[in-house]
């Protein structure tokens, strides 16, 4: 089974890519769970009543959404020994406290993944995606800040890939582009 981790920073696009290659993967008959690594904690939070919204998440202390993020990675790492699995989650989360790993060493432990995707876009373009979407409490960021998170999650990902012997991936995934984007996610994957 591959264990494929699928990441960006909030409002590229990753979710919406995670879907459309779904898609073209099925197409080309491979199959793929999806698994939002956001969702399974919001549901271990809610179970805990921390939190009631998952953009909460992230501002909780550090040490909790840790705890949180650990029995997160335990739920998946369970769901991963029956199918090929896409893990939509973040190489790093921007919080109050400074940039938290996504996948520190006792996730990656379980989950072991195969391929680190990063899904990227220009500055600008996260910037209107975000403005745009008005079903999320997103933080404001501007251009520079996003350039950096980008940038430390592509020095995460070759961290997590030197735990774990996984390869780096980066799709690009412009205005206009999502298609080509969701085919290379299928070419990478199938
Ligand atoms: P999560 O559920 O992953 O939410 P998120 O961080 O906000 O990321 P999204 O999934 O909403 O954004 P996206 O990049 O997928 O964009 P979307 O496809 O929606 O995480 C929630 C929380 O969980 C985190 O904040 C954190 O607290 C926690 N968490 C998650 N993983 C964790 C971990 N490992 N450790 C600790 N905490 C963790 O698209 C955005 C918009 O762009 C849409 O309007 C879409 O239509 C548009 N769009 C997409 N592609 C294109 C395109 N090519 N052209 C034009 N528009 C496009």
């Amino acid at each position: 089974m591959t264990v494929a981790v699928l990441t960006g920073v909030p409002g590229v696009g990753a979710t919406t890519l995670a879907e459309h290659g779904l898609e073209e993967l099925s197409e080309r008959d491979v199959e793929y769970e999806v698994v939002s690594f956001g969702t399974v904690m919001l549901e271990v939070a809610r179970d805990e009543g921390l939190v009631e919204e998952r953009d909460e998440m992230r501002k909780l202390p550090s040490e909790t959404q840790r705890d949180v993020q650990r029995q997160a990675g335990e739920r998946i790492s369970d769901m991963a020994e029956d199918a090929n699995i896409m893990v939509d989650t973040h190489c790093t989360i921007s919080t109050p406290e400074g940039y938290l790993p996504g996948l520190p060493k006792w996730v990656l432990d379980g989950l072991q993944p195969d391929v680190i995707v990063l899904v990227e876009a220009t500055a600008d373009e996260i910037l209107f995606r975000r403005l745009d979407d008005e079903t999320r409490e997103r933080d404001f960021e501007g251009t520079e800040e996003i350039t950096e998170h980008q940038e430390m999650n592509r020095a995460a990902a070759m961290s997590y890939a030197t735990l774990t012997g996984a390869t780096v991936k980066t799709i690009e995934n412009s205005d206009g582009g999502l298609e080509e984007a969701a085919s290379e996610l299928a070419d990478t994957l199938e």
